[in-house]
């Protein structure tokens, strides 16, 4: 008897993610035995870049994993993590929604947002999950241009807003450019959404890690009443890809609506991550801000608990308690041990001076070489040439011989937008300084015999 396949929706078709997409060919690719330069991911955690997320964060894992937190976390997040987000970003906490990765939040955010044939406006090139998830929804992803320094184009946004329009979303610094929007650009946008009525959400996954020019601004605090969604996690910033936290916060009484789906989608998945993830991730907050404020560990890790400890039980209390007494003695025994005692500033402050080096060698070997025009990253670890190569029908046909015969991995510019001029790719810059030199000349060689 015929085997009958199972029915698949018609949703899946939508779902294109160029970031994993070509690893089928560079499976093949690889088992043919060619060295493959993975340059397609944006993951500090791996381990042939050298990072590591700094040892406070796993010392919070750690002991709060000693201490049983291995329940299901709280559907909006650990209390005290959310207490101490909140108190970065000037809210109550209950407007701050820990997520399993700013991914989740994305897909959150887009299931409140939008309704079939509803649309949001998102950058080109822009991170690619926002287009995935809303075509996903069969909403519309309506890509609006960037300039030759890819800044948003915000004649071009205006027009393309329309009675579909829910949201505008920016993510700053920038994926795939690396690029920092001026505050003034910023505050042009908020302005024009103001006057539009428009929700803007503001991804900034990578607001610590801008190594050049004027630090990344945090959109709300151009505008504390503007109607703002903020994304932000742990996955680059803190080096820690693999923990899965990160969160959005409602700025502005305009997102007052979004409490409510955003609790019903929270509470669907039980929990908001790990447990043990969660608490990691306050103690990392909690050491870096009070490193920021000159304060004493010792006597400020029970600030957070003091303010939630009234709504918890006995066992609870216990439990945090004697989670926070075993963090105190780790941080000072971490403090006064053999090894040098490394702040969570020096940790990152190192991060982001390796990170300016592989950029560096990234500008300096690729710009203005072989026809290849790049805007000089001012933050993360992306790079997103322009290439000059009539032989390739596309940047993905490119992307696909690159891998093929050099082994260089790298993610073609169409997978950041079906609407960018020229032909693009986007290369990661983590790899170590020497790995990078031989990629860029493996890069600078096929063009020339491509040429
Ligand atoms: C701009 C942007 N937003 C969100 C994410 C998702 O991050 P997370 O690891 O928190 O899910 C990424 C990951 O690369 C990203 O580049």
């Amino acid at each position: 008897m015929e085997i009958q396949q199972v029915h698949i929706a018609r949703r899946i078709s939508q779902i294109k993610y160029a970031i994993r997409d070509l690893q089928a060919f560079a499976e093949k690719v690889k088992a043919k035995g060619m060295d493959i330069y993975e340059l397609n991911i944006g993951d500090p955690g791996k381990a042939s870049a050298g990072f590591h997320p700094p040892k406070q964060i796993k010392l919070g894992l750690i002991e709060a994993a000693k201490h049983d937190f291995t329940g299901y976390a709280p559907a909006q997040g650990d209390p005290m993590l959310r207490h101490i987000i909140a108190k970065r970003e000037n809210v109550s906490p209950d407007r701050v929604f820990v997520c399993i990765g700013l991914s989740e939040g994305i897909d959150h955010l887009a299931m409140s947002l939008v309704n079939e044939g509803e649309s949001i406006l998102v950058p080109s090139p822009g991170y690619p999950l926002y287009s995935t998830v809303i075509n996903a929804l069969f909403a519309k992803a309506v890509f609006y241009k960037t300039d030759e320094r890819f800044y948003p184009d915000l004649k071009d946004i205006e027009q393309k807003i329309d009675p579909t329009t829910q949201a505008l979303v920016a993510i700053n610094p920038n994926n795939p450019t690396s690029i920092i929007y001026p505050p003034t650009l910023l505050k042009k946008i908020l302005d024009m959404a103001a006057e539009r009525n428009l929700l803007v959400f503001t991804d900034e996954i990578y607001d610590l890690l801008g190594f050049k020019g004027e630090k990344p601004v945090n959109l709300h605090t151009l505008n504390p009443d503007a109607t703002i969604i903020r994304g932000s996690g742990f996955s680059k910033n803190f080096i820690y890809p693999g923990m899965r936290i990160g969160y959005l916060v409602l700025h502005g009484e305009g997102t007052n609506t979004m409490q409510l789906p955003l609790t019903k989608l929270g509470n669907r998945r039980l929990a908001a991550g790990t447990w043990e993830h969660n608490l990691a991730a306050w103690v990392g907050l909690k050491v870096y801000d009070n490193e920021e404020k000159g304060l004493d560990l010792k006597t400020d890790l029970y600030e957070e608990y003091n303010e939630i400890k009234k709504t918890m039980d006995q066992s609870e209390r216990d439990r945090y308690e004697k989670f926070i007494k075993s963090i105190v003695a780790a941080l000072t025994e971490m403090m006064s041990g053999k090894e040098k005692y490394i702040s969570m500033h020096e940790h990152l402050e190192n991060f982001k001076r390796e990170l300016a080096v592989r950029q560096n060698i990234v500008y300096q070997d690729l710009n203005g070489k072989n026809g290849i025009n790049l805007v000089e990253p001012q933050a993360a670890f992306y790079a997103f040439p322009q290439i000059d190569v009539p032989a390739f029908k596309d940047d993905m046909q490119f992307a696909l011989k690159l891998l093929e015969t050099t082994g260089v991995f790298v993610v073609p510019g169409m997978g950041f937008s079906p609407i960018l001029e020229g032909k693009y790719f986007r290369m990661v810059t983590l790899e170590k300084p020497e790995r990078l030199h031989e990629a860029n000349e493996k890069i600078l060689s096929f063009i020339q015999d491509n040429g």
